[in-house]
């Protein structure tokens, strides 16, 4: 069955609606955000790593490949994640910048895509 779980972007406040088996990444592309990559979501250039502020148990535990490359750049897997291999079971808030709406979006996307993010804030969920 899949799930749709919400993950929450600080600063910007956008929201990305993630399924199951989909990454953070991947899903707010599909949804029309710009997320910072040199490496195309392959592991490889860490510039998409995200802090996560809370909700850190919806945050399903890294392959070894994450694992190794974020050992090898020194970031802490409780705490921050590559956002082209993080998936999620529940709704969770990351710190991210860099995350943008694309600029040539279809109206009908851009309108979904600020609807979603004017929606009620789920800070402070765990
Ligand atoms: S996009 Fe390059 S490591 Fe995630």
């Amino acid at each position: 069955m899949t799930a749709t779980c919400t993950v929450l972007i600080e600063p910007s406040g956008a929201r990305v609606a993630v399924e199951t088996g989909q990454t953070l990444m991947a899903a707010a592309r599909q949804q029309g955000y710009r997320w910072p990559t040199a490496c195309n979501g392959q592991g490889i250039c860490t510039l998409c790593y995200v802090t996560i502020r809370s909700g850190h148990a919806h945050a399903v535990p890294p392959q070894p490949a994450e694992a190794e490359r974020l050992a090898e750049i020194g970031l802490d897997p409780a705490r921050q994640r590559l956002a082209c291999h993080l998936e999620v079971d529940g709704d969770l808030t990351i710190v991210k910048r860099g995350v943008a709406l694309r600029k040539h979006l279809t109206p009908d996307k851009r309108l979904a895509a600020e609807s979603a993010a004017s929606r009620p804030d789920a800070r402070g969920r765990d």
